[in-house]
């Protein structure tokens, strides 16, 4: 199933008809790269780099929604984004339809390239265009590798004046590359009440638990976990859990209970389980005084690099406004790449990189500030292709150097 609509292009033009851009070093160096100017462009001329395509773990975004808004930052940007006549624009947010399903089509197909065999990606949008987003994903990534539509809380009940239901909820397409993406199986803590609920019994030492059958759904034909164990076989249609040695042990190891009418079942204990699975629907609600119009909670970002990335990851958000992702992957000690074409979204980052405390992971927030240059026609195109990043600029600055361009 696909969207038709006016001026949809083909894979291939997008791929081949996107132009690249120069990607100027401006200050800063390391793995980490924050880089100012249209994603379009910034996506190609990356992707020409043999050590970024394919190699990208995680991306988050959180396009413009499509809303036909200007968002602006007054003055006393801690209280209020608001629309006075000496408010900064922070984003323009004007293309709507189908346009704006072309303008995040065209990025999505770079972003597809970009990813490595176990990455991910998770869209941020809205109730009104997401549904549309959704079959553009399913198109560019495989409907078999979506994974989540995760309903995020944003804000507290309102009173609406429309005549519908109150929205306080957004969503976040979740898709993986492959079939075996980065998991790292995120958990919710218990709560007192999960645990009066799901932990009924007490043993003599006082602690809580449940029982659950000892045989799981599936017959063994000829395997151990299909034969009897203490006189039984297990029920038909079903195989034990473990092998009858492994029952044996904990059997001895009092972690088998056992009905009055001889059914073993294995106890499971509150105090040894580190939580629930995480579902779909998430809090993580919007600042009440953001520092960047529609910034996301920081915490929002934390979760999505603690459940898709691995330490040595690398994560990218090429709509990256305040650098919420950016930090997140700081903070656990990723490498990342944050592009944003706003002048007041690369001010508020670099003073949201200034500010991040030494972590666990990482003792100092080192990154290169690059800006896209748009290709003149002095300039030779240099085929980037095979080229390190290390390589990419110093051969860049070489050339800039010769047509005195540079403004390292
Ligand atoms: C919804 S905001 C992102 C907010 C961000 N998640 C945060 O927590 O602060 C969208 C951002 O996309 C940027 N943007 C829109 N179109 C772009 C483009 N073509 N290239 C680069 N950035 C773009 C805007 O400048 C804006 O900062």
């Amino acid at each position: 199933m696909f969207l038709q609509y006016p001026n949809k292009k083909t894979e291939e033009e997008i791929l081949l008809g996107a132009s690249k851009v120069n990607l100027v070093s401006v200050f800063g160096s390391g793995d980490n790269r924050l880089i100012r100017g249209d994603n379009l462009k910034i996506l190609k001329s990356l992707l020409d780099d043999s050590s970024l395509k394919g190699k990208i773990d995680l991306i988050y975004i959180d396009p413009p929604f499509a809303t036909n808004n200007h968002f602006t930052i007054g003055e006393d940007r801690v209280s209020t984004i608001s629309n006075g006549k000496d408010d900064k624009t922070a984003y323009r947010d004007e293309l709507v339809g189908s346009e704006f399903l072309e303008f995040l089509r065209e990025r999505l197909i770079f972003l597809r390239e970009l990813l490595s065999e176990n990455g991910s990606i998770y869209l941020h949008i809205d109730y009104k265009i997401g549904h549309y987003v959704k079959i553009i994903m399913d198109e560019v990534f495989g409907i078999d590798n979506f994974r989540n539509d995760i309903t995020r809380i944003k804000c507290n009940p309102k009173n609406f004046k429309r005549k519908a239901y109150g929205n306080i909820k957004d969503l976040i397409l979740f898709y993986s590359k492959s079939k075996n993406p980065i998991w790292n199986d995120p958990k919710e803590e218990f709560t007192k009440e999960d645990i009066e609920k799901l932990f009924k019994k007490i043993d003599k030492d006082g602690r809580k638990y449940t029982t659950i059958p000892l045989h799981a759904p599936g017959e063994t034909k000829n395997g151990p976990t299909g034969q009897e164990w203490k006189g039984q076989k297990p029920p038909k249609g079903r195989h034990w859990r473990s092998d009858p040695k492994i029952l044996d042990e904990w059997d001895d190891q009092g972690l088998i209970e056992w009905s009055v009418n001889g059914v073993p079942r294995k106890k499971i204990y509150a105090d040894e389980r580190s939580g629930k699975k995480r579902q779909d629907i998430w809090g993580y609600k919007d600042y009440q005084y953001p520092t960047y119009p529609t910034e996301k909670n920081i915490d929002l970002l934390k979760s999505i690099i603690l459940a898709s990335s691995s330490p040595n990851s690398l994560v990218l958000d090429c709509f990256c406004g305040s650098g919420t992702t950016l930090q997140a992957a700081q903070e656990f000690g990723r490498r990342w790449i944050g592009i944003d074409q706003s002048d007041e979204a690369i001010k508020i980052t670099q003073e949201r990189l200034k500010n991040i405390p030494p972590s666990f992971f990482v003792n100092r927030t080192d990154y290169e500030y690059l800006e896209a240059q748009e290709h003149t026609s002095k300039e030779i195109d240099i085929n980037t292709k095979s080229l390190s990043a290390h390589k990419f600029k110093e051969r860049k600055e070489k050339i800039l150097v010769k047509e005195n361009l540079v403004r390292i």
